[in-house]
């Protein structure tokens, strides 16, 4: 919930300004708040280097549901990817693994691909449980999806005492948990589904940590909040990857 209209649009202007200085191979998405989807949308139709994600949906495809958004909605404004379960939704929206799966499900009916976040609160880290407390994210929401589903759903790690704290997880720590992520969707389904599958790291993640942090072997890329509100840190942490 940062940055009102005006700021959003000058913000994907300066963005779009500094095209040439993303990596050709590396993949953008932008999700901004959902007011402004649409107009960002008519912005991005034409970009191919850039997709469109949105930060929440619900599990309806339409109906008496005020204030909701749902998948249909978003796959009618080119909408790609959707963010599902980020903690703050969990712990202010009361979304449990039930819902997230639901919101999972009606996303994949329409072709819009999950970025599935997980992690853990500063006393589950604490209380050395950390591990068992984020692969039962994973399996509560995520293991009813077939294998063909799974290598759609991009994953999330995000430690929730890092994220907007300023305090990132160390590269080892980070890759501690995308590795026992990888392992467990490996023995769930198989090597080649666990090795299609993207985990990202998600939690203060900046221009200055993000080389350390995407060259660990099971760190796919980033999920961006604080250091994407500025082109410049976005455009330097797209090409550490
Ligand atoms: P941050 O946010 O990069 O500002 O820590 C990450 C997030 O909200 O997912």
């Amino acid at each position: 919930m940062n940055l009102d209209y005006n700021e959003a649009k000058t913000l994907l202007k300066s963005l779009m300004g500094q095209k040439d200085k993303f990596p050709e191979d590396v993949t953008i998405i932008i999700c901004p708040s959902t007011p402004y989807l649409s107009a960002f949308s008519e912005v991005l139709k034409d970009q191919g280097w850039v997709q469109l994600g949105a930060q929440n949906n619900y599990f309806e495809d339409s109906g008496a549901h005020t204030g909701e958004v749902s998948p249909t909605q978003l796959k009618s404004l080119g909408v790609s990817f959707c963010i599902v379960g980020h903690s703050e939704r969990r712990n202010d929206f009361n979304e449990d693994y039930g819902i997230l799966s639901k919101k999972v499900k009606a996303l994949l009916k329409h072709g819009i691909r999950p970025v599935f976040c997980c992690g853990e609160q500063l006393q589950v880290r604490d209380s050395n449980v950390y591990k068992e407390f984020v692969i039962k994210q994973i399996e509560d929401s995520l293991f009813k999806f077939s294998a063909e589903e799974i290598q759609k759903i991009v994953i999330a790690y995000e430690p929730i005492w890092a994220i907007g704290t300023g305090k990132t997880a160390s590269a080892e720590e980070a890759q501690e948990i995308h590795q026992l992520i990888r392992n467990r969707i490996a023995s769930q389904y198989d090597e080649n589904t666990a090795n299609q599958v993207s985990i990202l790291y998600g939690g203060s993640c900046n221009s200055d940590n993000a080389g350390e942090l995407f060259s660990q072997k099971d760190i796919d890329g980033g999920l961006i909040g604080g250091a994407s509100l500025e082109a410049e840190s976005f455009v330097a942490i797209a090409n550490a990857y």
